[in-house]
């Protein structure tokens, strides 16, 4: 009888993906921090251009914000341990619970997110950008558990590897923020790039890696 070898994951793209996950945990830590240790006007004073946005603001909006860091900020933070293949296999229970939560997040974080949008720094390019993107996360969200409901998991994995992309713009909105501005010698110039720039790229990689790995076994995953 002959074996059948399933190739497990590359060394690079084990690598990629761990990078994905310590990335994905160090935003999750360090952009809400700020918000959570000191008030919006003490940001503002101290040079914070996207809490000056919200400092004068009214109580309302203020409150979408912290909403919206803290579900955002809690989803980023739970989600690189959902792909783990390993994890799902030895504590399917955490990983339905873990789900869960993450799925509450970005409910509450996404429909927070598309409040704030308007009013977001970017102006209308960033209305558009954000709020597009808000949609399309709670989109895949939803679409994710409806198919693990009915069974289909293959179809489930893809819609969060989806949703992890959106999930995964707050990491790259920074990293683009950080080759952009001194690029363009302005972080405003920047900042009005990063609406569409944060979350498109992320999706046609995605796309690409599900479209290469049309077999469900070989769904890359981090071990
Ligand atoms: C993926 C869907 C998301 C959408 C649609 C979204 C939308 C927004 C919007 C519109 C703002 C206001 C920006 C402005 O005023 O210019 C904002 C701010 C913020 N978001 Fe998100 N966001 C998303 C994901 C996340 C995630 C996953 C985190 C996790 C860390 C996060 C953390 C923050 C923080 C900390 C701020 C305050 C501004 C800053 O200091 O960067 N967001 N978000």
């Amino acid at each position: 009888m002959t074996a059948v070898h399933v190739p497990g994951p590359t060394r690079r793209r084990t690598a990629g993906l761990w990078w994905l996950a310590l990335t994905a945990l160090a935003i999750a830590v360090f952009a809400p921090l700020p918000y959570l240790t000191h008030s919006l006007t003490q940001l503002a004073d101290d040079n914070g251009e996207l809490a000056a946005n919200y400092a004068y603001r009214p109580h309302w909006v203020q409150a979408f914000l912290y909403t919206h860091i803290v579900a955002a900020g809690l989803a980023l933070l739970l989600s690189p341990a959902q792909l783990s293949t390993r994890l799902r296999a030895r504590a399917p229970r955490l990983h339905r619970g873990t789900g869960r939560v993450v799925l509450a997040c970005i409910t509450v974080g996404g429909i927070a997110g598309l409040v704030i949008a308007p009013v977001n720094l970017a102006g209308r390019i960033g209305t558009a950008g954000f709020g597009m993107l808000a949609v399309l996360w709670v989109t895949c969200a939803f679409l994710g558990l409806r198919t693990i409901r009915r069974g289909a998991i293959a179809e489930h994995r893809r819609w969060m590897y989806r949703a992890f992309a959106f999930t995964y713009a707050a990491v790259t909105l920074r990293l683009w923020l950080v080759v952009l501005t001194p690029l363009t010698g302005d972080f405003d110039r920047a900042y009005k790039i990063v609406p569409f720039l944060c979350w498109v790229p992320n999706l046609i990689v995605v796309e690409l890696v599900l479209r290469s790995h049309r077999h469900p076994k070989i769904i890359p995953h981090v071990t």
